[in-house]
């Protein structure tokens, strides 16, 4: 049998630092509102002109593979999650590509929003399982910040999200003690209104923008933050519960979840569901924000890079989203 297994991380956040007080220009809210409710102090927004989403990407991928002892030529797939790519079509991946220069390789580009790190490296596991692909390069990456509205009228969204890549390099390996032990992935269409952005919609009946599409707030992100948080506490634990299950283990083996970035009260209440220590869970929200489909590979580089993940930790990655959608994988790293 063959698995998968992470072998390099890496993450890219810009320079620029935008904090709570920062908003205040901009919106009315505060920094006690802000921390209280989210645990966002700060969070990064790009630098038009030099970062865009696929060279953020392509940064966190330099970093992964050189982790990894790997050039950009011995990758077979690249499989990219964002929802905020540059162009309408084609997808970041390919501009990512072209960056890394690996012309003729295939590009997968996915757009499951929070949840869509977890379904790429999910997608990636599949191809090494199945012999077709020994090394793929797993990337999400976003930049929020170019489409939130950062008037008051958008404040309780825009206070959330910020910008930010991440990436991991996947190697087929023949071990069973350090691999990607499974992944599990979900979705419910019947809520995908309740956190969504409606433009560029195709189902118009005119080709161009038009000024009424603006002004009744089409480009916008609608959200319905009660049923995100409701359905996000009770989907983290699920998910979790039942990747420990289809491995025969309990919340007690776990050694380090990595939640998704959404809040720290949604990663508070499952760090308790699951009866984790706060050593168990990696949480940088007060510093980045809610950064999307770039959220947990961050979270892993960095929990990586300060020495929290060890040979032979069971690590749990969790995600919820719009969609909604959520995944969970279980790694024996
Ligand atoms: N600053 C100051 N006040 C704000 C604000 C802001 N940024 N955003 C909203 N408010 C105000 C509202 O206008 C409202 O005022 P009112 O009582 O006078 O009407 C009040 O704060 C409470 O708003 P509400 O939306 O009920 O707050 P909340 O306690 O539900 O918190 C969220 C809002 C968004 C923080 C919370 O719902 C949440 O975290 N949901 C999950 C969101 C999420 O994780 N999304 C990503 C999913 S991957």
């Amino acid at each position: 049998m063959t698995y998968s297994r992470i072998t390099g991380l890496g993450y890219y956040v810009p320079e620029n630092v935008v904090t709570n007080q920062d908003l205040t220009q901009w919106m009315e809210t505060s920094d006690e509102w802000i921390q209280e409710r989210t645990g966002i102090r700060e969070r990064r927004y790009f630098t038009y002109g030099k970062d865009t989403n696929a060279s953020m990407a392509a940064a966190a991928s330099r970093q992964a593979l050189d982790r990894a002892g790997l050039s950009p030529g011995v990758v077979d797939v690249i499989v990219y999650a964002t929802i905020t790519p540059d162009y309408f079509f084609p997808g970041s991946a390919f501009l990512m590509q072209r960056e890394l220069g690996m012309e003729g390789k295939p590009v997968i580009d996915i757009r499951e929003q929070c949840s869509g790190f977890v379904y790429a490296l999910s997608i990636a596991d599949q191809f090494i399982k199945s012999g077709m692909y020994r090394t793929a390069l797993v990337v999400g990456s976003e930049i929020q910040s170019t489409w939130i509205d950062k008037s008051t009228a958008g404040r309780n969204v825009a206070v959330i999200f910020g910008d930010g890549a991440g990436a991991a390099v996947l190697q087929a390996t023949p071990s069973l003690d350090h691999r990607i032990l499974s992944t599990h992935l979900h979705a419910d269409g019947r809520y995908a209104e309740d956190l969504y952005v409606r433009e560029p919609g195709s189902s118009r009946p005119n080709r161009a923008a038009t000024k009424e599409m603006v002004d009744e707030g089409g480009f916008d992100v609608v959200m319905n933050g009660n049923a995100v948080f409701k359905h996000a506490v009770l989907r983290f634990s699920e998910v979790i519960e039942e990747a420990l299950a289809a491995n025969g283990l309990t919340p007690g083996d776990i050694d380090l979840l990595v939640p998704h970035q959404a809040n720290i009260r949604i990663s508070e209440y499952v760090r308790q569901q699951m009866g984790l220590s706060e050593q168990q869970v990696v949480n940088n929200i007060q510093r980045y924000g809610n950064t999307t489909a770039a959220s947990i590979p961050i979270a892993l580089a960095e929990a990586w890079e300060q020495g929290r993940i060890k040979e032979g930790d069971l690590l749990c990655l969790a995600a919820f989203g719009s969609g909604f959608t959520w995944a969970s994988a279980l790694i024996r790293w």
